[in-house]
């Protein structure tokens, strides 16, 4: 059976994954067993475990923390992946990076593509995953960069889970961002798609695994409230009046280019899969 280690195994997504990939046998990896700004711990752990596939899910994604904490951006999000880029490549594992559409700066009118060149983006969680990608590249030719996009999962933090929260009947009215566009897309469609994807070991390169269909911040969370029968006002507002210290790019939506010409797997419709995750 093929063995499959998950870094980052606690985390939302990673979590996601060790409880829906079947068929394989799965090393959860966590910060206490595999830290990977530990080039040597991180070595250790691949060479003991010798998985035939690392899905990288660890990183540091607290997207406005990174801005204040950047050398821990670096350390963990960059040189973090050079160290799994680095041991994957020394047993001869193909390395499945998950990476996110926050690569590009979202001036462009259309999705993004997997061939559109990224500019590295216009936050340092950002910058720092550009160079995880860069990374991964150069240390481990046999690798598939999985870019997600606003992600959540059973576990959280999410949008989806603060929306919740939020919503508790004491807020007359919630300000919700308009002017950013994106693909909401649960951990379990990535899932799906990774179960289908590590049947084909010929995919490498980048791929786009967000869901289909786009929104904004204020279409998801009114999609929210009406799936789970919330009566909570919504009005939409502009990124202008609701600062955040790191930038967020316009149009995050990415054009599952790839995976459509692959014919590999579809994913689903992003209020198909928030109605799955709202209604399970
Ligand atoms: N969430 C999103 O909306 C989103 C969007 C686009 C892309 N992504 C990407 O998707 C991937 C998974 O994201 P997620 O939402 O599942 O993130 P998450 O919930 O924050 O999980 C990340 C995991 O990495 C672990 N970690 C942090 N530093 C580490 C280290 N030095 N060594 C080993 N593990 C470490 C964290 O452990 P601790 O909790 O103990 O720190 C956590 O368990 C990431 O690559 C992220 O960049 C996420």
């Amino acid at each position: 059976m093929k063995k499959i280690a998950i870094t980052g195994s606690m985390g939302m997504l990673g979590q996601t994954l060790v409880k829906n990939l079947k068929g394989f046998e799965l090393i959860p990896l966590t910060i206490e067993n595999c830290d990977i700004t530990q080039g040597c711990e991180v070595e250790k752990a691949f060479v003991q475990f010798r998985p035939d596939v690392v899905i990288h899910c660890a990183a540091m994604t607290a997207v406005d923390l990174c801005e204040s904490k950047q050398f821990d951006a670096w350390k963990i999000n960059a040189f973090g992946t050079i160290n799994v880029a680095r041991a994957a490549n020394l047993i001869g594992a193909k390395l499945i990076s998950i990476s996110t559409d926050y690569v590009f700066d979202g001036a462009l009118d259309r999705p993004y593509h997997e061939y559109d060149q990224p500019n590295g983006g216009i936050n340092i969680y950002a910058n720092s995953k550009w160079a995880a990608e860069q990374a991964v590249r150069s240390h481990c030719p046999n690798h598939l960069i999985a870019r997600v996009s606003w992600l959540y999962g059973s576990h959280g933090p999410s949008f989806v889970h603060t929306m919740l929260r939020l919503a508790d009947g004491t807020r007359t009215c919630l300000k919700v961002v308009n002017d950013q566009v994106g693909n909401p897309t649960s951990t379990k469609a990535v899932s799906d798609a990774l179960q289908q994807i590590l049947m084909h070991p010929e995919l490498v390169g980048t791929v786009h695994l967000t869901c289909e269909g786009e929104a904004s911040w204020y279409d998801f969370a009114r999609k929210i409230f009406e799936i789970k029968k919330i009566n909570q006002k919504v009005v939409p507002c502009t990124s202008d009046e609701y600062p955040t210290p790191a930038k967020r790019p316009k149009n995050s939506r990415l054009d599952k280019l790839v995976l459509r010409e692959s014919g590999i797997h579809q994913m689903p419709h992003w209020e198909d899969a928030l109605r799955e995750f709202l209604l399970r």
